[in-house]
């Protein structure tokens, strides 16, 4: 990233005019890098005006990560977390999954202002934009092994919503596995997804990295790279999200619910879990990945994570490794 594009989005930040002389003056340079840092930026995803005579301005303020702030966010459990904001990196999955061997700590999460190559489940793309999304990831270390780690997902999900919720998104639900899903017109639209991955043995210990994309903003043009719905957090509220605040409080609900689920796993949350499945009890289609589409009624998950489907030919667990639900309706 152009070291003066940041800093320059910084000033531009307030969404206000600043003339491309002024930035010039103010890091010491000249109008023609400034000029070319803005395009820069551009490149990134970020709209930039720029108005002859008057300067450069972005069409609404945007904020921006800070470590101290997101820090005091987090509150009384910020002990617990060691924190890390990059500027960008291609994600963060994909960043902590490489530390992880290493040996980086329990409770490192590394947010990105901007991911380059952000990572969907099953090798699909996650798509973000810088002042557009929150992106980050978690590492979390367990004393079982992978395979006693099976619910987790869920576990984040509900995690999730209850700090959404907490924060007045009260139309927040989830769509199983993982998704963060809202209501609008009678239609689901994905707001978040969560892309967890997991090292170490099937007996323990185990680490996982739980990827969490949040979107702020999903512009016409991201949309029409999207397969489904979308929409972001400022388009709920029609106001300015602190990304920083909602860092903070979505780390927050992760330590509780995570640390209860390293305890007792997913059986303490099953109930709050079916309470904000968004299809529960509904009609739905099964996506298989060799093609094939089953339907029936989400009628429960198990201890394991798994879907439980009333289907013309029984009770059928599905497993989140194969597959997408869709409403039926
Ligand atoms: P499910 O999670 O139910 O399997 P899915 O269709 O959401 O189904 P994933 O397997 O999770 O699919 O893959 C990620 C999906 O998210 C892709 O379909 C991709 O188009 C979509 N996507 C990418 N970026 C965003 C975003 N910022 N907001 C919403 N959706 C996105
Ligand atoms: C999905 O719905 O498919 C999961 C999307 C997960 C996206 C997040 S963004 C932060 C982290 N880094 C990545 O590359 N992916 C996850």
């Amino acid at each position: 990233m152009n070291k003066l594009a940041l800093p320059i989005l910084a000033v531009l930040s307030d969404g206000k005019f600043h003339s491309g002389e002024a930035l010039a003056q103010q890091f010491g340079v000249t109008r023609a890098t400034i000029f070319n840092a803005v395009r820069e930026a551009q490149t990134y995803g970020v709209t930039i005006f720029s108005v002859h005579g008057r300067g450069y301005r972005l069409p609404h303020p945007i904020k921006l990560l800070d470590q101290t702030e997101i820090m005091q966010a987090i509150g009384e459990h910020a002990a617990w977390f060691h924190l890390l904001v990059l500027a960008q990196v291609d994600s963060t999955n994909r960043y902590l999954m490489q530390e992880s061997v290493r040996g980086i700590a329990h409770g490192t999460c590394v947010v990105a202002m901007m991911q380059t190559a952000g990572r969907g489940r099953r090798g699909r793309q996650w798509l973000s934009k810088l002042g557009g999304s929150l992106t980050f990831s978690l590492l979390w270390r367990f004393s079982c092994g992978a395979a006693g780690l099976t619910g987790l997902s869920l576990v984040v999900g509900l995690a999730l919503v209850r700090a959404l919720q907490a924060m007045d998104f009260v139309a927040v639900k989830l769509k199983w596995p993982n998704d963060i899903v809202v209501l609008i017109h009678g239609q689901w639209h994905k707001l978040g997804g969560i892309l967890i991955e997991l090292q170490g043995d099937m007996e323990g210990p185990s680490a996982a990295v739980i990827g969490i994309g949040l979107n702020l903003t999903v512009d016409d043009t991201m949309q029409q790279q999207i397969a489904q719905p979308s929409i972001g957090l400022h388009q709920l509220l029609s106001q300015l999200i602190d990304p920083n605040h909602l860092l903070g409080r979505c780390l927050q609900q992760l330590a509780v619910d995570l640390n209860t689920f390293s305890e007792f796993g997913f059986e303490p949350f099953k109930a709050a879990w079916l309470a904000q499945h968004a299809y529960q009890q509904q009609a739905v289609q099964i996506h298989l990945n060799n093609g094939n589409i089953q339907t029936g009624k989400a009628v429960d998950v198990q201890t394991d994570g798994s879907l439980l489907v009333e289907t013309a030919e029984g009770l059928i667990a599905f497993h989140s490794g194969e597959i997408s639900l869709r409403g039926a309706a």
